[in-house]
């Protein structure tokens, strides 16, 4: 099911995301969910807090850009190596018609559980390791915009400002008062 991608300014963007413990239906179902929510909104990657959910799991597709590269979701993913620095533009969903320059590794392996529950480890690199690293960022509360210099984030303020309504929305509507 397609559904809302919370945008900046929501108090669930800003929050630690709990690890998996059991792979139950809910667990399955937020995949797809991410998936379809993703592929609508043409994304390259959708983090679990994203939907609204504080839970550590997301999915990457870069199959527009690298067509050998099949579409993954990863439980509980965590990064066992990481080599390499390049610094190149930056987009999110929870950021419409935003970017910015971020430094990432160039390599990096992640281990993480499928959705059958059995642990793999994805060794990418470029565009690929970027949208892992970006999505895997969401999950400790992370977002692109906190690598911009303090140039680019004055430029963006306005910006910033106007979807910050947007997610303070999504906070006022989903709260559980
Ligand atoms: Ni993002």
């Amino acid at each position: 099911m397609v559904r809302e991608i919370v945008k900046y300014g929501s108090k669930v963007l800003r929050q630690p995301c709990a690890p998996v413990t059991q792979i139950d239906p809910s667990v399955k179902a937020l995949v797809r969910d991410l998936f379809d929510s993703m592929g609508a909104a043409e994304g390259v990657g959708l983090a679990a807090p994203q939907l609204g959910v504080l839970r550590r799991i997301v999915v990457v597709d870069v199959s527009r850009q690298h067509p050998e590269l099949l579409p993954i979701s990863l439980i509980n993913p965590r990064i066992v190596s990481a080599e390499g620095r390049e610094t190149a533009e930056e987009g999110c969903l929870s950021f419409p018609d935003m970017y910015g320059q971020v430094p990432r590794h160039t390599k990096v392996s992640v281990e993480a559980l499928d959705i059958n529950g059995k642990q793999f480890t994805v060794d990418a690199e470029g565009f690929y390791a970027r949208a892992l690293q970006h999505e895997l960022d969401h999950l400790d509360g992370k977002l692109f915009i906190d690598y911009l210099s303090p140039l680019k984030r004055q430029l963006i303020r306005g910006k910033l400002k106007t979807l910050k309504n947007e997610g303070e929305r999504w906070d006022l509507e989903h709260s559980q008062a």
